[in-house]
């Protein structure tokens, strides 16, 4: 099935503007067989925020911004699928052409904006398919012209405390003016505070979700020093390394795409957020666990990220280029490398590059 959808669809979808082949992609996922997801090596499974992942690879946030297809994701093979951006009104984004593609850096640029069908009808959707068990977690942000967006994360989490695996506070989109200044000082600890106390509440009734927070691959090393500060003095449970870049390379060949405003994903992101990643896991000194995104397209790119200090990993951009048959291939080397270094599990792996990581140069 993945392998006919890669022959025949994708060559098409190449032809169509990226976001209406996006939108024909999270349509074409209702045509993937139902029945159970495939099972994985139990080498593959990992424990992490107190959920039993059953491989580590994760569809990132904004491919399914709108819980349309998160059990077909599962049944393609992802180890869990992260839902969202949500935001708690329906927003439609910035104008468009707002996605474009790098196709020679394989390399995505976006500045969508937050484009949401709000809290009410993701809601619903996740609510019906409540108990069908797998990963899903629910990545939240605030709308673009909210009073308090503060007050927007804290009633995101009192809506899907019952029905999301996790939370990822998206305080990183670089597509929301300001946004990312929740990252900063002050107004990080102050999200952070008020967050968590909504959680504690809402885990009366659903559990205490993991809360993750997806920083900016963009920040300075202080900023850096005080988000995990911060992160772990209010004792959240991880940590995505990170989003997408506001920086271009030199030398990327899509020059003029390039030039587009928004924010870089993929190939030439990878370089940059596998060294935020490290900076990160020498900071968290094992506090809490991080995933890794960034610019994966291999086998060989997922497990440089759990080297660098991933406990798990998310892709979304390579799957423009390389198709979803990338997300068996890069399972099938993690199984092939945890046998040639005669290692149980991936856990033996994470972070063992990331002090070396931390001493070179910093990437260009
Ligand atoms: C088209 C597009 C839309 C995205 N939308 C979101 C989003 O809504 N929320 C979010 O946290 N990250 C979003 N991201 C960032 C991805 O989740 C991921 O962090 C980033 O693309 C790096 O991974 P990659 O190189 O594998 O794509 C988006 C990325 C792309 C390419």
């Amino acid at each position: 099935m993945i392998g006919l959808f890669d022959r025949l669809a994708r060559p098409l979808l190449g032809l169509l503007d990226a976001e209406d082949a996006h939108r024909l992609a999270v349509r074409g996922l209702r045509l993937v067989p139902r029945g159970p997801a495939p099972l994985d090596d139990a080498r593959l499974s990992v424990r992490v925020f107190g959920l039993n992942f059953p491989n580590p690879v994760g569809m990132a946030a904004g491919f399914d911004k709108h819980g349309e297809a998160p059990d077909a994701l599962l049944r393609l093979g992802f180890g869990f699928v992260e839902v969202g951006t949500v935001t708690p009104r329906p927003q439609p984004g910035n104008p468009r052409p707002r996605l474009f593609r790098l196709p020679a850096d394989e390399g995505v640029i976006n500045r969508l904006g937050f484009n949401s069908e709000g809290a009410r009808a993701v809601l619903a959707r996740l609510a019906a398919r409540a108990g069908a068990g797998g990963l899903v977690g629910v990545n939240v942000g605030a709308n673009k012209n909210s009073q308090d967006r503060i007050a927007d994360y804290v009633s995101l989490i009192e809506t899907f405390a019952p029905v999301a695996s996790y939370f990822t506070l998206n305080i990183s989109s670089p597509n929301t003016p300001g946004l990312r200044d929740l990252q900063q000082g002050r107004l990080f600890d102050e999200l952070l505070a008020r967050v968590v106390d909504a959680r504690a509440r809402a885990s009366r009734q659903a559990g205490l979700t993991p809360l993750l927070i997806k920083i900016a691959p963009d920040l300075t090393l202080s900023e850096l020093d005080d988000v995990v500060g911060a992160a772990r003095r209010r004792r959240v449970d991880g940590m995505i390394v990170g989003n997408t870049t506001v920086t271009r390379p030199p030398n990327l060949a899509d020059a003029k795409t390039a030039r587009e405003s928004g924010g870089l994903s993929g190939r030439p992101l990878f370089a940059l957020s596998t060294r935020m990643l490290a900076e990160t896991y020498v900071r968290a000194e094992g506090a809490f666990p991080l995933v890794g995104t960034g610019g994966i397209d291999s086998g060989r790119t997922a497990l440089a990220k759990i080297r660098a200090g991933a406990s798990l990993v998310q892709l979304y951009s390579s799957l423009v280029f390389r198709g979803l048959g990338l997300v068996g291939e890069i399972k099938a080397e993690l199984v092939q490398a945890l046998a040639a270094g005669r290692h149980a599990g991936l856990p033996e792996l994470v972070g063992v590059d990331a002090a070396t990581m931390t001493a070179e140069s910093w990437p260009r």
